[in-house]
Parts: structure tokens; sequence; C-alpha cells
């Protein structure tokens, strides 16, 4: 308790219970450590400790491991554990961030984690800046949404990924069967890449220009943009997102970069083509969609990572997460905790990997149905894949 807490409970101040959903506790916490009748006061972090519903706590899956842990931090002073980005930052990452809707802004409960910058001071935007969000007719451009993210990340001092330029999906009809010839969808994509980049010029820290360009063999994605364009519909977009915001680190993201694979080998060669060709290009972003005792080897991971490095660009993990088949059980979390860490530790093992960034964070909202694949479980309590989490990012392996 610190003094100013001291002080108004000297003086008689008497504070009310805390509401369901409220804070009860944790680094810095003044108030109430109480939850009003039917809400316990249940550890989630250092920084958070929350009022959940009482009876909760017994018909979740993953109630085993909040047992492993305090249930309560109220002794704030004495703790010596931090949070992902202070660890993150401490081991010389940019980053610990968290890929956010604008539906999640609307949910106080949510955001009490989400805007917590200790434990996430970066984000992505999960769809605001696709395409059919950002253009959804030809050259009518809608900005309002992306743009509320946008202020709530500066608000806390957050860095941006802009999330993405290119992609064959959420691309409106217009463009997918729009017909049109080479020329004219060139004239599209460049419209469209000026047009975005340019409105958030300044604002975000690296832009995914593209998004999975590339089969799992290493193979072109038969898009419209390849398919009516060529390859140098990838050119195009670069060198449109570089006129417009000269300074934003630019990258391309994929799914399934895990391993020294046909899919890296084809972004290592594309990263010298477009160097070669005088293209801008920063970074290749590995999204890491896990499964749960499936996830690749440490040693494969680094190898993979390097790689991409090796070919002259940084690397960031950018939507991690790590999906089970359920019913979860105790061994399948205990697999997925040393997942978390295996992938946390390969990018701390790569000094050009700037960051991490996980696709949510608790099971109780995840773009995946039925897989709780994130490190808090439905109620907000980190489950063992959070210290998987909190391992690795200090450097211990869990084995
Ligand atoms: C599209 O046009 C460009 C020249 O503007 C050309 O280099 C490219 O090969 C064409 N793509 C296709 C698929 O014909």
């Amino acid at each position: 308790m610190n003094l100013y807490a001291s002080i108004l409970l000297a003086a008689g101040h008497a504070y009310a219970a805390q509401p369901l959903w409220g804070q009860c506790g944790g680094i810095g916490w003044t108030g109430d450590t109480t939850c009003v009748s039917g809400a316990a006061c249940v550890f989630s972090n250092d920084w958070y400790s929350q009022c959940l519903p009482s009876s909760s706590t017994t018909i979740r899956p993953s109630s085993s491991s909040s047992t492993t842990r305090p249930v309560s931090t109220t002794s704030a002073s004495t703790s010596t554990a931090t949070g992902f980005v202070d660890l993150a930052v401490a081991a010389g990452k940019q980053y610990f961030g968290i890929m956010i809707d604008n539906s999640d802004l609307e949910k106080p409960e949510y955001m009490v984690i989400a805007g917590n910058t200790h434990i996430f001071n970066q984000a992505t935007p999960g769809n605001r800046m696709k395409w059919d969000a950002t253009e959804p007719s030809r050259n009518q451009f809608s900005f309002s949404a992306a743009d509320a993210l946008v202020t709530w990340a500066q608000s806390g001092g957050r860095q941006l990924r802009g999330h993405t330029l290119v992609w064959h999906n959420q691309l409106p009809a217009w463009v997918t069967n729009g017909g049109f010839n080479n020329a004219t969808l060139v004239s599209v994509l460049q419209n469209h890449v000026t047009n975005v980049a340019k409105h958030f010029a300044g604002k975000l820290k690296t832009w995914d220009v593209t998004n999975e360009i590339f089969n799992e063999d290493g193979t072109w994605r038969q898009s419209v943009f390849y398919k009516t364009i060529g390859e140098y519909y990838v050119d195009i977009a670069f060198r449109a997102a570089a006129a417009a915001d000269p300074n934003v680190g630019l990258a391309a993201n994929d799914y399934n970069l895990d391993t020294t694979n046909g899919k890296v080998a084809a972004y290592v060669a594309l990263v010298k083509r477009l160097k070669a060709r005088g293209v801008k290009i920063t970074q290749v972003g590995s999204q890491a969609h896990l499964t749960v005792g499936q996830t690749p080897s440490f040693n494969s991971m680094v190898s993979a990572l390097n790689s991409l490095v090796a070919a002259g660009v940084d690397v960031a993990i950018t939507e991690l997460d790590i999906r089970m088949q359920l019913p979860a059980t105790s061994a399948k979390l205990e697999q997925q905790k040393k997942d978390y860490n295996t992938a946390i530790r390969a990018c701390m093992a790569v000094p050009r990997c700037v960051g991490i960034t996980i696709a949510g964070y608790t099971d109780k909202y995840s773009w995946i149905q039925n897989g709780a694949p994130l490190p808090y479980d439905e109620n907000y309590r980190p489950k063992p894949a959070y210290y998987g989490i909190i391992d690795g990012l200090k450097g211990i392996a869990d084995t």
C-alpha cells in the first residue's frame, strides 16, 4: 500500500467495493482491494488484479493454472516481477504488442490489460486498415475507424504497425472481380497504396505493404494482382508506399515462416531482387500462427529468422498465437506454455528480430474459434502460456 492510500485510510476515507470487472489490485493501485458480492479479486498480472464472477473460477478449462500462482497482489511495492514490455525492452527489443480492433476499444474490461503499456506498447490494427475498410468503393476512402485506433495508440505512446496495404483477402469485389487490365490495375494499386499510406504518414513505425503473397512451396499466390500484373505488382506497391511515407518501415508479412522452408526461401530471394532493383524493403514479418505440439523447434525458428535477416532486413513476429484442440487439458496447457516460450526465445535469439505482437491476448476474443490460443483465459486470468512468455522474455527455456 502506498503512502497516499495509507493517508486516506487513516483519515477514515471509505472505499466502495470494486464492481464486477473492476480493478482491485496491482502495482500503483491505490483503490479498494475488495469486490462486490458475487465477485472475487483475482490476480491477473503484476499491474492488475480484477473483480471476476466468483462462480467462474470453477468452470473454465484452464482454471487449474490459476492455482500455480498467487491470486492477489496487494503489496505492490515489494513486487520485483515485470510485464511483457518491461522485459522485452530490457532485452533490447523495441516492443511487445497486440493486434487490436475498434470493437476492443469499446470493452472496458478488455482494455484494462490491452491498454496497459507495461504489457503492450505496440499495436497492429486487426482489420481497419485493410483494403475493404479503407477503400470500399473505387477511390472512396474511409479512414475514421482506423483513425480512432491511431488516436488511442498515440495516447499511450504506442508504436503502430499498419496492416495491410495489399492482400488477396478482405479485398473488395470491385477489385477482385473488376476485370481490370494490367495498366488499369496498376493505377488502381498505386492509387490505393498512395492514398492510404499518405493518410497515415508519420504515424506508423512499419507498414505491412504486402500480406501472404507466396504459397507454401514458394511459388506466387495467384491473386488478382499477380495474375494481372505479374510479380512487379510487389515493386509497385513498395515504391508507392515509400513515396507516400518516406520514413515508415516497409514489410512483407506472411505465415509459415517458422522453418527454413520454400516460402522462407521465396522471401529471401524476393528481398534480394527488390534491393537489387532499388526498391525499399526493411522487414519481413513472421505471423507465427502456430499449433500446440506442432510448433517448430527453437533451432528451426531461429534458422528461419536468421536466413531472412541475412537477406538484409529486420524481422518481427507479427501475429503470434498457438491454438490447441479443445478440450484444454493440463498437459496441453503445459505444452502451449513451452511452445510460446520457444517462439519468444527464437525472437530473443535474433538481434534483428525487433519485437513480438500477439493476435489478441484472451481466449475470450480470438479470431480462432475454440482453440484457446492465447496467454490469458476467457476470464482474463494468465494461463501457463503467460508464464512461458515471461520466461522467454527473460531468456529462460521452459523444457
Ligand atoms: C503488365 O505490364 C507491365 C508493363 O507495364 C509488364 O512488365 C508486365 O509483364 C505485364 N504483366 C502481364 C501479366 O502481362
